[in-house]
């Protein structure tokens, strides 16, 4: 049994600044905000109207110095995920000392703007402090930090505000069917993702719970290990509740069988969401690629509507500029359906299309 621990638990106050920074940006966002500030009606009310969400991954540094940035994000997106603020590293920077400020930025400018907000990321192998990565906890200790983290995080700071969790990040190696080494894996065994699903459906009874991985949109090895995956859990009673598809593209690499796929996982009785939408393209972009990412970008709003049960789709940043593609995959980027300056791209227009615009 988890030993008990006292909690040095020092929760950060959101700074004075930071607040009055969002609150301003608030401010400036409604008093910009015309019929669009990309063209036709916004994507989030298209979205609504086939009953799903559309939403972005949102940086909070971004959102207090970009103007088009903010605007975009309020007017077309339903739906925000935190693009890294809400992983380990941020919210638990030392041991037991929990730090929100950053990560409430993008709160409350989802409450502002009637957005949902995707929780990301509970348990990965990355963006973790050095004490959790490099602590050498045993199995009784580590699962006594996990629970801490979940009851403090997703129980006690967002439950309410967060309607959906990444709980178990990328768990499986890529282009296999094997469970990931990571910290959670090496020290408790693969009971770690039925015990985390466990620990968070107590810590938020309301929160929708999912696996997050990349790679496993059509049918392969990897997607065929997580689906056995999933089945099993749901037959041992593990509150798992969906799966995320984060889709990662390379322009023209849609598969075809990603609606099939995902239905596998809605037979289950599952939900299935679209969570880190990008197409790149190798730079500098040709008009050509530009529409075959656009058709890529429509074709995964069609294949996520032509499935009941996916509940959305959300795109992993806002313009080319803020994408990660440029920065881990040098040579490629042009990934986002708004350009470096966030001006429409073709593939905005595909999913004005795609959702009936
Ligand atoms: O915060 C530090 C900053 O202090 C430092 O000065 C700067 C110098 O490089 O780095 C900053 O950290 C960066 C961090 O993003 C925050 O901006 C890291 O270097 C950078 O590696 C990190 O990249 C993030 C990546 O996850 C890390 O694995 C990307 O922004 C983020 O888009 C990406 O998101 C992941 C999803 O969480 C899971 N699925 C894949 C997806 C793409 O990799």
């Amino acid at each position: 049994m988890a030993k008990s621990h006292s909690r040095r638990r020092r929760v950060l106050a959101i700074s004075g600044s930071l607040l009055l920074v969002t609150v301003l940006a608030v401010v400036a966002v409604r008093a910009a905000a015309g019929p669009t500030q990309a063209g036709g009606v916004p994507l989030r009310d298209l979205a609504a109207e086939r009953g799903i969400r559309i939403g972005a991954a949102a940086n909070p540094y971004l959102l207090e110095r970009e103007p088009d940035y903010r605007a975009l994000l309020a007017e077309q997106y339903g739906s925000m995920t935190a693009e890294n603020v809400m992983k380990w590293d941020s919210l638990q920077p030392e041991r037991g000392v929990y730090d929100f400020s950053t990560a409430d930025v993008l709160t409350a400018f989802a409450d502002e703007h009637d957005q949902q907000m995707r929780g990301h990321t509970v348990l990965w192998h990355n963006q973790n402090p050095e004490w959790l990565d490099q602590g050498e906890f045993g199995p009784e200790e580590l699962r006594s930090i996990m629970r801490d983290h979940i009851d403090t995080v997703v129980g006690e700071h967002f439950a309410g505000r967060v309607y959906a969790w990444d709980v178990i990040n990328e768990p499986f190696r890529d282009g296999s069917g094997e469970l990931r080494p990571n910290l959670w894996l090496n020290t408790l065994g693969r009971g770690y993702i039925a015990e985390a699903l466990h620990m968070a459906h107590e810590a938020d009874p309301d929160a929708r719970l999912y696996i997050n991985d990349f790679n496993i949109e059509g049918r392969n090895p990897k997607s065929d290990a997580l689906y056995d995956l999933a089945e099993s859990l749901l037959e041992e009673g593990a509150p798992l509740h969906g799966i995320g598809f984060q889709g990662h593209f390379h322009a023209g690499g849609v598969p075809e069988d990603m609606a099939e796929n995902m239905r596998r996982f809605t037979d289950l009785g599952l939900e299935v969401t679209v969570t880190e939408l990008d197409v790149s393209i190798k730079m500098p972009a040709s008009a050509e690629e530009l529409r075959t990412q656009a058709r890529d970008y429509r074709a995964v709003v069609e294949n996520c509507l032509e499935v009941g049960g996916c509940t959305g789709v959300t795109v992993w940043g806002i313009g080319d500029a803020d994408s990660w593609i440029p920065s881990w995959f040098p040579g490629r980027g042009a990934a986002l359906p708004f350009d470096e300056d966030y001006a429409p791209k073709p593939a905005y227009g595909s999913l004005q299309e795609a959702l009936g615009g």
